[in-house]
């Protein structure tokens, strides 16, 4: 069984990883999630947090606030560049409990020095703000973990610039600091996120299912149904994160050199992956490449089933 750490900024599909991670509790053991600035505020993102909790009746898993802003630069929200669509679906009932009073990056530090070193991943789903802070305070940290698994960055075409996307370019001083440091990465980008588009059939595939749980759940889909209606299909990025912890074999990937692009011109945020291994820089990445869209919203729709039998 992994333990992990789910850094996070949920944001729809942060919410279904989230979902997605806790009903495989016989592989995956969520220690704790920490939420980051991103998609939405940091206050709202924890709130959320708490809310997807309570719909999972999991609400003995503890919540962190973190990050407000990013390391540097002003927070750029998703809900500022797509208006009210991010903030869809979250009229689920408030949760009973409250986030801990701890603040992220330094219950990550402290949970990480008490366990065995090598036994912890985090998954990280938002700007990597959180994951820099811990790792920034206390450097060891990197040293102990098992691996990070991340959504960042885009090797082919941005959803922010031309380049850069979402997580990388709102806090870039962030991704460059946790790509600096000396732990397994394996990312999973908008390269793999653009193939797993939620169409007409995945939806149906994921709300067909004769439960409790997915009534409760169309409000979270709705920014998706819309988008599908607008002949415009979303990808479901986050719960690709969760998707390679469960089933690394239906993703291909290489190591590689990445950088990120933290100067404020047209390229910020931008993620320079050394594909063709030409820098004569070291990997510091695995950088999934291909993913099965068949075994992925089998996953989904397995672990939204799965909650609603709880
Ligand atoms: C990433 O940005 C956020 O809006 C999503 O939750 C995902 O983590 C995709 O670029
Ligand atoms: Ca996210």
């Amino acid at each position: 069984k992994q333990s992990i750490i789910i850094d996070t900024d949920p944001g729809q599909d942060d919410a279904l990883a989230i979902l997605m991670a806790l009903a495989n509790n016989e592989l995956l053991e969520v220690l704790g999630i920490t939420a980051v600035c991103g998609n939405i505020g940091v206050r709202a993102t924890a709130a959320n947090a708490l809310k997807v909790l309570r719909l999972a009746g999991r609400e003995d898993v503890p919540v962190f606030v973190g990050a407000a802003a990013p390391i540097l630069g002003g927070l750029v929200t998703a809900e500022a560049l797509h208006g009210a669509a991010i903030t869809e679906g979250w009229d689920l009932p408030t949760s009973t409990t409250h986030p801990r009073p701890e603040f992220a990056a330094d219950w990550i530090i402290d949970t990480v020095n008490s366990h065995p070193p090598g036994t912890i991943t985090i998954c990280a789903l938002g700007p990597l703000t959180n994951v820099a802070l811990a790792i920034a305070k206390c450097p060891e940290v990197a040293g102990r973990l098992h691996g990070l698994v991340l959504m960042a960055g885009a090797s082919q075409g941005g959803n922010m610039n031309a380049v850069a996307e979402f997580n990388v370019f709102v806090d870039a001083y962030a991704a460059a600091r946790v790509f600096a440091a000396p732990v397994p990465k394996t990312v999973v980008s908008l390269d793999i996120t653009s193939k797993l588009l939620l169409t007409e059939r995945e939806l149906n595939r994921l709300t067909s299912a004769n439960n409790a749980i997915t009534p409760r759940l169309k409000g979270l889909l709705t920014l998706y149904e819309n988008y599908i209606k607008l002949g415009k299909p979303r990808p479901v990025h986050d719960p690709a994160v969760i998707a390679w912890l469960l089933a690394p074999e239906m993703f291909v990937g290489k190591d590689v050199n990445v950088e990120i692009d933290t100067t404020r011109g047209l390229t910020h945020g931008q993620t320079i992956v050394d594909m063709n291994g030409v820098t004569g820089r070291a990997a510091n990445a695995f950088w999934l490449t291909a993913a099965d869209n068949d075994t992925f919203y089998g996953l989904l729709a397995q672990a939204l089933e799965e909650t609603g039998r709880r």
